[in-house]
């Protein structure tokens, strides 16, 4: 008996699911089944046949029963996931990769040409701006850079051959912020006249689409890693790219072609522990965070902070618009980022001092996990910038906040500074 989900809150939607859909089909299961075949069955050529016609065509996910046909292509268990990830970003696709990189390169590489243009924000996710200075030109593709927190700037980095802007926001790992409107209203304006429109594609990773939905801004494509805040418990690598259906036969194609396809078993993982915690988990880091940011905000060793959730967060004003829950509380999300003053303590002294001798702080990459985690971007996860451009000041700590009691992760913060400020 199909229930319909209307008229229920997304937190209740991503533990139930759809009530019925032709993938959503496993009446007597509380729990969808992981899927693990290759390949599947096909009673004529004509099915097989079929199958092929409508691959990479939208459909709307109750119009009628996909045929499945290989894993690479499509296959039920990842289509739940996309169909419960697309439900939580409002938009009519989500498609899943292996990897954030996956996506990222997925979302950029199905929309754009040699000859194309890509403006891109200073500062990105280190493989991302990788990706851009180092493989794009090989391909034809030419990167300009631009501050997306000044659209002006990016108004004026725009040519006749620009296809794609492309950001994050918050920023990794500084969390600026982009006015999401602003960028949508000046890719509208730019395309006009144009036979293909200038497309916006933002990471929308630090949010997750629990504190951020950008196409209800106007962006057009959304991509995620999920391995981070998504998968949530740190033992998923996967990403996802989200749009809308005119997108779609060209997202779904490139990664049939490239095949950079999420695993079934990862995709129940996400879908089944993942997707359904992430209100709870993210209400939770967001209400340690805000008291890891004021306990480091006051602390006398501390430079600077950056927490959207602070009253002191440069674009205050901005984060309370943008950053919003599904029921529209505000949603900063629960990444810090922040300097020591390097004139009385050495950032690189601290955080070692924190990966020997903290309990519940981590020194590692990622993010959006079960646990405290830190790192310093402009050694790590920021290299390929090589300690220029936007991260020529090198010292800024990350801080993933995790799921520990935040007391105790003031605590082991508060004993390294003290520690390290003892032996200057
Ligand atoms: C903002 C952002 N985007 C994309 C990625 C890449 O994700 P993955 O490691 O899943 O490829 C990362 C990884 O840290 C990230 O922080």
């Amino acid at each position: 008996m199909p229930r319909p989900a209307a008229g229920y809150k997304k937190t209740t939607r991503i533990v139930h699911g759809p009530a019925r859909t032709e993938r959503w089909d496993y009446s007597h299961h509380a729990v969808p089944p992981l899927t693990a075949s290759t390949t599947f069955r096909l009673e004529s050529v004509e099915r097989g046949a079929r199958g092929f016609t409508e691959f990479g065509r939208f459909s709307d996910e109750d119009a009628k029963a996909p045929v499945y046909i290989y894993d690479r292509l499509d296959e039920p268990t990842r289509g739940l996931l996309e169909t419960q990830i697309a439900a939580m970003e409002g938009t009519d696709f989500c498609l899943a990769f292996a990897s954030g990189m996956a996506a990222v390169s997925g979302a950029m590489g199905a929309v754009l040409e040699a000859g194309d243009e890509v403006v891109a924000h200073t500062l990105l996710y280190g493989c991302t701006h990788s990706l851009l200075t180092n493989w794009y030109p090989k391909q034809g593709i030419k990167v300009r850079r631009a501050d997306f927190t000044d659209p002006k700037a990016v108004a004026r980095a725009l040519t006749k051959r620009t296809r794609v802007l492309y950001f994050e926001s918050p920023v990794n790992p500084t969390l600026d912020l982009v006015d999401l409107r602003s960028i949508a209203e000046l890719a509208a304006k730019a395309s006009a006249g144009r036979r293909r429109r200038v497309l916006t594609v933002i990471d929308n990773t630090f949010a997750t689409p629990f504190c951020q939905r950008p196409t209800e801004h106007g962006i057009d494509l959304v991509v995620h890693s999920l391995t981070k805040n998504i998968g949530g418990f740190g033992t998923e690598v996967g990403g996802a790219v989200c749009g809308p259906k005119a997108l779609f036969p060209q997202v779904m194609s490139y990664r049939k072609d490239y095949g950079g396809i999420l695993s079934p078993k990862a995709a129940w993982n996400i879908l089944v522990y993942g997707v359904p915690t992430i209100p709870l988990r993210i209400k939770r880091q967001q209400y340690s965070a805000l008291q890891v940011a004021r306990f480091l905000e006051s602390h006398p060793l501390v430079k600077e902070v950056r927490y959207p959730g602070l009253d002191s967060f440069p674009q205050r004003a901005l984060a309370l618009r943008q950053l919003r829950d599904f029921d529209g509380g505000f949603a900063p999300g629960n990444m810090i980022y922040f300097r020591l003053d390097e004139r009385k303590v050495s950032g690189v002294k601290f955080v070692n001092h924190v990966a020997k001798n903290a309990y519940c702080v981590t020194l590692a990459v990622s993010l959006g996990h079960t646990k405290t985690l830190i790192e310093m971007p402009s050694a790590m996860t920021h290299s390929a910038y090589a300690g220029a451009g936007p991260m020529r000041e090198h010292g800024g700590i990350r801080l993933s906040i995790g799921l520990e009691s935040p007391g105790d992760v003031i605590k082991d913060l508060d004993a390294s500074l003290k520690a390290v400020s003892k032996k200057r």
